[in-house]
């Protein structure tokens, strides 16, 4: 039987924040969430590297969670300017997201890079959230499984259990654009995620699939009630603390 997944509401800011909105921003939604007292779902917001700690200390007791939006795959040494799980962990993070089309396309991440940084966060005790995602080129020549299930071979690491992986399924199209797939896209492309999860690991069934990419709070409870969708990865509608938790209302 499958295990229960509670969804997971995660919010990636992405390059954005300074200390003072930021903070204002993370107690909004701490206050959202410690008000509601939701047992049944996770909610998350992944800050800006410079403001995981502050905001980890400023949420503390809240049930709000923090997390990073990326690590180095080392836990030290050499490798200027880069920040490692472990330090992520040290700042008072419980996730972090690995492999996000920004990354990939910005950094030239490619699937090993994102495994070994996956492999990285379980080393220091952190949750991965593995983004993988077609381009729109893609979805347009019909390639949007294949190119998934190849991402998810390269990026998923051997050893996965339900407990130790997050997968958010983001259309590089849908992020940022407005744009979503439709909901029987969505679950087409989720039933596809857990299908090949099922050849790499035994409880595919309980790992979380979050679906991310224009994602706010008047299409949120659509989106999340598509087949295999157990949350969401929320970019732009996670800077508003109302936008944000009716996302997470919705889940
Ligand atoms: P968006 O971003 O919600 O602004 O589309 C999602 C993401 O990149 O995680």
């Amino acid at each position: 039987m499958a295990r229960t997944r509670r969804p997971l509401i995660a919010g990636n800011w992405k390059m954005n924040g300074l200390k003072a909105d930021a903070l204002a921003l993370a107690k909004d939604v701490a206050a959202g969430v410690s008000q509601a007292g939701w047992s049944d779902r996770e909610v998350l917001v992944c800050p800006p590297a410079t403001l995981v700690a502050a905001v980890a200390d400023a949420t503390k007791g809240s049930g709000l969670l923090a997390g990073g939006q990326n690590c180095h795959a080392k836990a030290s040494g050499a490798h200027t300017g880069d920040v490692s799980a472990e330090m992520l962990k040290d700042a008072g993070a419980s996730h972090v997201i690995v492999g996000h089309s920004e990354r990939r396309a910005d950094c030239g991440e490619t699937d090993a890079i994102v495994r070994a940084k996956a492999e990285a966060a379980w080393r220091a005790g952190l949750l991965p959230i593995v983004c993988i995602g077609e381009t729109l080129a893609e979805r347009e020549a019909g390639k949007t499984l294949a190119v998934l299930e190849s991402q998810l071979k390269g990026s998923v690491p051997a050893g996965s259990t339900a407990a130790k992986l997050v997968v958010a399924y983001e259309p590089v199209w849908a992020i940022g654009t407005g744009k979503t797939p439709t909901t029987p896209e969505v679950a087409a492309a989720h039933a596809h995620i857990r299908k090949v999860l099922g050849g790499l690991m035994a409880e595919a069934a309980g790992v979380r699939l979050l679906y991310g990419g224009s994602v706010k709070g008047s299409n949120a409870a659509e989106l999340l009630a598509a087949g295999d969708v157990d949350g969401a990865l929320v970019g732009g509608a996670s800077l508003n603390a109302a936008e944000f938790l009716a996302i997470a209302k919705a889940a």
